[in-house]
C-alpha cells in the first residue's frame, strides 16, 4: 500500500534519473529495503528519510512526510501491567466507568483526581482500570510516575515529563520554554484520543503544564494530596480513596494466601485485616509472609501483629502509619543478614527505581549475588521488580529501610556504599560518553573503589 512519502520517494529518485542500485550506493540502504519502502511495504526512519532527502536534494518534503507519517502511526502504550491479584474495588472501577461514559455522553474532557492515603491502592486501581479502559483510546495511552512522594528524590519536572510524552507521540523538537512546550503536547494531542495518566502527583502546579483539555482525551491523575487546584483550574472530579472495607480485606487476603485456610479462621483473618489497617499495602506484606508459611496459623500471625492494635486509641493517621510500620518489622526480622544490609543499603539511594547494576554497586556485591538478594526481597514484597533487572521500592519501605540502616550500619559502611553507588554512576555516564563521542576530550576519572568494577 503506497502512501504519501513512498510516492513522493520514488518521483524524487526517478525524476533525478537514478535506478535503486544507483540510489542505494548513495544512501548507503539495500536496493532491497529501499524498494519496500518505495511500495509502501516497510517505514521508512526519520534517519533514511533525513537521507534520502538530503541526497535528492528534495528540499526537506521527505522528512516532512515522514515526520508526519510516523506520528500518525505512534499509538504509545506506556501502561505498566495490572496487579497480579487485584481484588475489590468496585465502586471506585464503576465510578471511573461512569466518569468516562458521561464525558463521551457530553463531549466533555475526562478528568479525574484520585487520592488517598499511602499503600491505599491508588496506582493498583487508576492501572486496573486504565488497562480495562485502553482499547477505547485509538491514540495510545500515556503514563508516567510523577515522583510526588519521595521525601529525598526530586518529584519529576514537567518539562522533561512533556519532552518524554511528545517523543512518544512522535515529535522530535520541543521548545525550551515550559508554556510552550505544554502548548505544542495540548496541540499534539487535540485531535487524538488519547489517555494520560499521571501517577503520584505532589501538588497542582506540577500536573498544570500536563492537562490536555481537549474532549477527545482523558486525564487520570493520583496523589496522596487533595489536589484542589485541579479542581479549579480544570474542572476535575475528585475521587477519594480509603483504605479496604473489611470485606475487600478479606477478599484480599483470601486471593495472596488461600481461601480455604482465611475461611477456616474467620475472626483471626479479621483482626489480621484490621492491624495492617486494611492498607492494601501492608495486606500483601502480610499475605506474602503467610504464604512462605503454609503451616502457620492466621492467629499466629494475628497475635504478632497485635503490638500495632495497642494503638487504636491514637488517631488514625498515626495508628495507619503505626500499624504499617509493625508489618515492615516483622518481613524485615525474618532477612538473613545479608539480605538484610541490602534492605538497609537500599534505603539510602535517594530515587525510587534502582537498576540490579547500580544496587551491586551500592551493596558492593558481584551483579549475580546482588540479583539473587534483591529477588529475596522481591519474594517477601519489600521490593517489586519492574521490568528486566529494574526493581522498585515503595517510598514508605524505602523511609523504613533508611532507618534500619540509620540504626544498624555505621556512618563509614554508608559513606562508603553511597561512594561506591555515585562512582559507579560517574563512570558508567563516562562510558556513555566515550561511547556517543568518542572525540569529546573530559579529564580521565580517578579509578572507581574495587567493589563497584563489575
Ligand atoms: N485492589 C488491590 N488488590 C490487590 N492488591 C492491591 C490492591 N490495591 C493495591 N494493592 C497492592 O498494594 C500495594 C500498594 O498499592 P499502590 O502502590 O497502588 O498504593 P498507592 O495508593 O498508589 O500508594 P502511594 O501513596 O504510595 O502511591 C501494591 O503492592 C499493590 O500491588
Ligand atoms: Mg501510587
Amino acid at each position: 500500500m503506497s502512501t504519501q512519502f513512498s510516492t513522493a520517494l520514488r518521483n524524487f529518485r526517478t525524476q533525478r534519473g537514478l535506478s535503486l542500485r544507483q540510489f542505494s550506493q548513495v544512501v548507503h540502504y539495500s536496493p532491497g529495503w529501499l524498494s519496500r519502502i518505495e511500495r509502501g511495504q516497510a517505514a521508512p526512519t526519520l534517519a533514511l528519510a533525513r537521507s534520502c532527502d538530503d541526497a535528492l536534494t528534495a528540499g526537506g518534503k521527505l522528512l516532512e512526510l515522514a515526520r508526519l507519517e510516523t506520528r500518525s502511526r505512534l499509538r504509545p502504550a506506556q501502561l505498566p501491567s495490572a496487579v497480579a491479584g487485584f481484588v475489590g474495588r468496585t465502586d471506585a472501577l464503576r465510578e471511573l466507568d461512569d466518569a468516562l461514559a458521561d464525558a463521551e455522553r457530553t463531549g466533555k474532557a475526562l478528568m479525574v483526581a484520585i487520592d488517598g492515603p499511602p499503600g491505599a491502592g491508588k496506582t493498583a486501581l487508576t492501572i486496573q482500570w486504565a488497562q480495562r479502559a485502553a482499547s477505547r483510546f485509538t491514540g495510545g495511552v500515556l503514563f508516567t510516575d510523577l515522583q510526588g512522594h519521595s521525601h529525598q528524590g526530586r518529584p519529576a519536572d514537567p518539562m522533561q515529563v512533556l519532552e518524554d510524552f511528545l517523543a512518544a507521540l512522535g515529535t522530535e523538537t520541543v521548545p525550551d520554554e515550559l508554556e510552550a512546550r505544554s502548548a505544542l503536547f495540548r496541540t499534539v494531542v487535540a485531535d487524538r484520543h488519547v489517555l494520560v495518566v499521571l501517577d503520584n502527583a505532589i501538588n497542582s502546579q506540577q500536573v498544570k503544564p500536563l492537562l490536555v483539555g481537549s474532549a477527545s482525551c482523558a486525564v487520570i491523575v493520583t496523589s496522596r494530596r487533595r489536589l484542589t487546584g485541579l479542581g479549579v483550574i480544570a474542572g476535575a472530579q475528585r475521587l477519594s480513596l480509603a483504605p479496604m472495607g473489611p470485606q475487600e480485606s478479606i477478599e484480599l487476603l483470601r486471593g495472596a494466601v488461600g481461601a480455604k485456610r482465611v475461611d477456616a479462621e474467620p475472626d483471626a483473618a479479621r483482626a489480621v485485616a484490621l492491624r495492617c489497617a486494611h492498607l492494601p499495602l501492608a495486606l500483601r506484606i502480610t499475605a506474602e509472609r503467610l504464604a512462605t508459611h503454609p503451616r502457620w496459623p492466621l492467629s499466629h500471625v494475628a497475635d504478632e501483629l497485635s503490638g500495632a492494635g495497642r494503638l487504636d486509641a491514637l488517631a488514625d493517621r498515626d495508628d495507619d502509619n503505626l500499624a504499617v510500620r509493625k508489618v515492615f518489622d516483622l518481613s524485615y526480622e525474618t532477612l538473613d543478614g545479608d539480605t538484610a544490609r541490602a534492605f538497609r543499603l537500599l534505603g539510602l539511594y535517594p530515587g525510587g527505581r534502582i537498576s540490579a547494576a547500580a544496587a551491586a554497586a551500592l551493596t558492593g556485591h558481584p551483579l549475580a549475588r546482588t540479583r539473587d538478594l534483591l529477588d529475596r526481597l522481591v519474594a517477601v514484597h519489600l521490593v517489586e521488580e519492574t521490568g528486566l533487572d529494574r526493581y522498585w521500592m515503595h517510598d514508605l519501605l524505602r523511609d523504613y529501610a533508611a532507618d534500619r540502616a540509620a540504626a544498624h550500619e555505621s556512618d563509614a559502611e554508608r559513606f562508603t556504599a553511597v561512594h561506591r553507588l555515585t562512582s559507579w554512576y560517574t563512570l558508567s555516564v563516562d562510558a556513555a560518553n566515550i561511547a556517543l563521542a568518542p572525540q569529546r576530550e573530559v579529564p580521565p576519572l580517578e579509578p572507581p573503589p574495587p567493589e563497584s568494577r563489575h
